[in-house]
């Protein structure tokens, strides 16, 4: 008798755009190179995993779902203790009931498509013996080790769109507009929306601002007959004040402040300093949702066939990536080792600056 291959798919963490259309890239390729072979789908992340919660998926499951955002699957977010463990919410480790489902069906191999912490906890799964091939997700962009993720050129055709918007009203009422995008502390999205929608200031996390220097550049437009500002406010954006602080005191400060985001305190300092009215928008998960954009399609569906490829060749323990517009596989332990953020001597940065427009750090 022949073997048969079984593989499950798992999406885990925040959704983003694409992850139906790696799930089709992957399903498809398999099942056109592989004749037995069967597919579980976990349903909301590692928890379909932990509780044995599944549905065997057909060719047919894998049909019409290109452009439909977020995942067929459903996902879910579970408590990572770096580098050691994952737990429930009494600190028991949930791996052994994971690797329980994993023995119970037989697997062949896991395919983990998640983001930045996803990559940490999947080595974890590999650590503790299991075959796993992953894909990286997230509109963040912040996983070591590929050029970049899906779901991010989506999340920034979005961004940039919120801010394109805004520029009518913003300039119609001579107001400064702060408009704060995702990104946790990585400031890829907003450096990109920033400077695809025309900002005239860029807050990101890996280049702490002084509050002076936004007045600055605020005031100089003015002078010179800009009568509204528009900001791009990572959410991860910190002050040189507060870059000392340890996250611990970040999260302490915030909630002891009156303003509940970053761009709510840096909009009254603006209206505080320059009698000039300052609104605040926050897209929030706005910028996650809806379907992917062709460039998301595309990657997506190269990522999901070489994870295919990766699979019959049973070269396990390995994420798919994109380095210099090729697509490549890199080993899961190099991807889960660091976090990718936007390095300040990025290209990107000094074409922003070449423009004019400020970081809030000079
Ligand atoms: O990592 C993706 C992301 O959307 C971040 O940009 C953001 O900080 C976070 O997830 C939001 O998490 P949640 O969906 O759990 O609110």
């Amino acid at each position: 008798m022949k073997n048969i291959t079984r593989v499950a798919l798992i999406t885990s963490g925040g959704d983003c755009q694409g992850l139906n259309a790696a799930m089709r890239g992957i399903g498809k390729a398999l099942h056109n190179k592989i004749e037995n072979l069967e597919i579980f789908g976990m349903y909301d992340g590692y928890r379909g995993l932990i509780e044995g919660d599944y549905k065997f998926m057909e060719p047919k499951d894998f049909a019409g779902i290109l452009t439909q955002g977020g995942t067929i699957l459903g996902t879910s977010r579970q408590r990572y203790v770096p580098g050691k463990d994952i737990v429930d919410e009494n600190g028991n480790s949930l791996i052994p009931a994971m690797k329980d489902t994993y023995n119970k069906l037989n697997l062949d191999c896991l395919v983990i498509m998640g983001g930045n912490g996803t990559q940490k906890s999947a080595k974890l799964l590999m650590d503790a013996g299991m075959n796993v091939v992953t894909l990286p997700k997230t509109i963040d962009n912040d996983i070591w080790g590929t050029d970049t993720t899906f779901g991010f050129q989506s999340a920034v055709d979005i961004a940039t769109n919120v801010i394109d918007y805004i520029h009518s009203t913003a300039s119609s009422h001579s107001r400064v507009f702060l408009v704060e995008l995702m990104g946790r502390d990585a400031g890829w999205l907003t450096l990109h929306a920033g400077i695809g929608s025309g900002a005239d200031i860029i807050l990101i996390p890996e280049i702490p601002y002084d509050i002076d220097n936004i007045l600055k550049a605020i005031d100089h437009r003015r002078r010179h007959g800009r009568s509204f500002s528009i900001l791009a406010v990572a959410e991860g954006a910190k002050s040189v004040h507060d870059q000392i602080l340890t996250e611990e005191e970040s999260r302490r400060r915030r909630e002891e402040s009156k303003h509940s985001t970053i761009s709510y305190e840096i909009a009254a300092q603006i209206e505080a300093a320059l009698g000039q009215e300052a609104r605040v928008t926050v897209p929030g998960h706005y910028q996650r949702g809806g379907p992917p954009c062709p460039y998301d399609r595309v990657l997506a569906t190269q990522f999901g066939t070489a994870a295919a490829d990766l699979i019959v060749n049973k070269q396990y323990g390995r994420m798919v990536a994109i380095q210099n517009g090729h697509i490549v596989s890199i080993p899961l332990e190099e991807a889960a080792s660091k976090t990718k953020f936007l390095p300040t001597y990025h290209p990107l940065i000094q074409v922003a600056r070449d423009i004019g427009i400020s970081f809030g750090d000079k």
